[in-house]
């Protein structure tokens, strides 16, 4: 379609005529979206030999931090215009970040339902400035979503978690994006899954952008759940699901049949990654990219490191794309990046100690 002219007003004016608003629809914006498409030529040789060209979408450059914004948009302007005055959700922490966000901006009280000490610094901290009336449960996010489904059931509050339609519909911009600044759709998309409303968003975008006659193809979309929260590889539910990456520690995802559709349909696949190598991928981002992301997000790199070690990318067409999500930003979560690289230990303020810590 191609991005309209004058400055960026956000997602919903970006790409309005394929979205659920009308012009009575109450736009609230933080002017997401639009976010850098980078080449990562390092990561490309160091993980594939150079077999493919790699490419991250940077989430994290959302006003939030994260790639929720995008759903976010949608879903707190519809709810403002169905005049509710609350809305809530269950987190493992972004979704709790850009709700709180964007219900601050539409004047709309937000509760948040969290896993208690399983969140991240900083998606905690953006949660509470935000004002959101902040819940944190002795149980995991599977359990807070049950428990808000329960509440809005009978109670005139918007779940605007990503089983809220417009949350789907608003995220589906990335792939929009993806495709106008490459001209065409990648031919793999990587991505993490947790509870897989994100995969669900891109391949129904990729989908509707090859309908609509604006590109020529659609990827194979890559899924990659953490290792001890991967119940769509593991085909049934994971009851007690750990991982490094917090946010994708989930055992049940609202989205299942749409990440198994998205997989199925597109010839793709959906792997588990260790904390282990998210951990390695999570680190060479930062080394020899420049691009801090947060531990989720590297396990869409760490799966396109496997998958190339298996042999899988031998057989993709030459000068093959493939795009990496990276759905949030490292500065969520600084205690994993101290934990994975321990800060060093102080030294008096003389020159010579410098000059030794420095190794000069
Ligand atoms: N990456 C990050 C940084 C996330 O916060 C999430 C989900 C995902 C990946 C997975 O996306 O759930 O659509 O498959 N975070 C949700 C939250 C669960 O509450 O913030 P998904």
């Amino acid at each position: 379609m191609g991005m309209p002219c004058g400055p960026w007003r956000g997602v919903i004016e970006a790409y309005r005529s394929l979205l659920p608003v009308t012009n009575r629809t109450p736009v609230v914006t933080l002017l997401e979206g639009n976010t850098p498409l980078l080449e990562a030529p390092a990561l490309s040789r160091t993980l594939t030999g150079g077999r493919v060209r790699l490419l991250l979408k940077h989430e994290g450059l959302n006003p939030t931090g994260s790639f929720k914004d995008r759903g976010m948009t949608v879903a707190i302007s519809r709810a403002l215009e169905a005049g509710v005055r609350a809305v809530i959700c269950a987190s493992t922490g972004n979704t709790a970040a850009s709700a709180a966000a964007y219900a601050a901006r539409a004047g709309l009280l937000c509760v948040v339902v969290l896993p208690h000490g399983m969140i991240a610094l900083g998606k905690l901290g953006q949660a509470l400035i935000h004002g959101a009336r902040v819940v944190p449960i002795q149980g995991n996010f599977d359990a807070a979503l049950r428990l808000v489904r329960e509440v809005v059931a009978d109670r005139p509050v918007a779940l605007v978690n990503s089983i809220n339609p417009a949350r789907i519909e608003g995220q589906k911009t990335a792939a929009f994006e993806i495709c106008d600044a490459l001209g065409d759709a990648p031919h793999y998309h990587a991505i993490p899954v947790g509870n897989a409303g994100n995969i669900t968003a891109y391949w129904r975008g990729y989908r509707t952008y090859h309908a609509e006659g604006c590109t020529t193809r659609c990827p194979r979309m890559l899924g990659f759940q953490a290792a001890g929260a991967a119940p769509i590889v593991e085909g049934h539910v994971v009851p007690a699901p750990e991982t490094v990456a917090t946010a994708i520690r989930i055992g049940n995802p609202a989205s299942w049949q749409g990440a198994v559709a998205a997989r199925d349909e597109s010839g793709g696949r959906i792997e588990k990654v260790t904390d282990e190598e998210i951990l390695v991928a999570y680190r060479l981002l930062a080394e020899r990219e420049g691009v801090f992301c947060e531990p989720a997000s590297a396990a869409s790199v760490a799966g396109v490191a496997q998958l190339a070690r298996a042999g899988y990318f031998d057989t993709a067409p030459p000068e093959a794309t493939v795009v990496c999500t990276l759905t949030g930003h490292g500065l969520k979560d600084p205690q994993t990046a101290v934990a994975a690289l321990e800060p060093p230990a102080p030294v008096p303020a003389e020159l010579d100690a410098v000059l030794v810590a420095i190794g000069f």
